[in-house]
């Protein structure tokens, strides 16, 4: 019997779409499933697996990115609404051989213990930084309320961003 056109056949899937983006640098065309988060498209396709998948509901920020320079939760977001924007990854941070100066003053101020979040508030705190409205201990520890660490090493992790705020002052650096 054919089909009525009221037929409750499932519809096939989408095609996959193509997807340009600019990560860490190098442009990057990928072929995925238009349902890709951001943070799939990462770790699942660029193999960059430093970005972390922590709640995937927006609730940790391990998977914190930085989009056009602004940090955004990369599994809230998909891959497709990124299209042709820059995406920084923790891979990204360091310059060849050279740290960030946000990963030394990490390790100097022993800002972790298992590491799993560290990712995700490096790239969370360079956007702080960029973003330029900390004054203090507080405000840092309010910017970075949306990242989450379970092994609690906040304390260090403030101190690191803090050391980096006041290099930043008082040399002009520009981390
Ligand atoms: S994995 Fe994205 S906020 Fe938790
Ligand atoms: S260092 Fe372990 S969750 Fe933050």
């Amino acid at each position: 019997m054919p089909d009525s056109p009221r037929s409750t056949r499932p519809a096939p899937p989408p095609e996959p779409v193509a997807v340009t983006l600019t990560v860490n640098g190098a442009e990057r065309t990928l072929k995925i499933a238009p349902w890709t988060s951001l943070l799939d498209a990462l770790r699942l396709h660029l193999d960059l697996t430093g970005t972390k998948k922590g709640c995937d509901h927006g609730q940790c920020g391990a998977c914190t990115v930085l989009v056009d320079g602004r940090r955004i939760n990369a599994c809230l977001t998909l891959a497709v609404m990124q299209e042709g924007r820059s995406v920084t990854t923790v891979e990204g941070l360091a310059r060849g051989d050279a740290l960030h100066p946000l990963q030394e003053a990490f390790i100097a101020c022993d800002a972790l213990q298992c590491g799993y979040c560290t990712p995700g508030q490096l790239c969370s705190a360079a956007g702080l930084l960029a973003e330029g409205k900390a004054r203090s201990d507080d405000d840092i520890r309010e910017l970075m309320s949306g990242n989450i660490c379970r092994c609690g090493a906040y304390p260090g992790i403030v101190a690191a961003i803090r050391s980096v705020m006041n290099r930043r002052a008082t040399d002009g650096d520009a981390p």
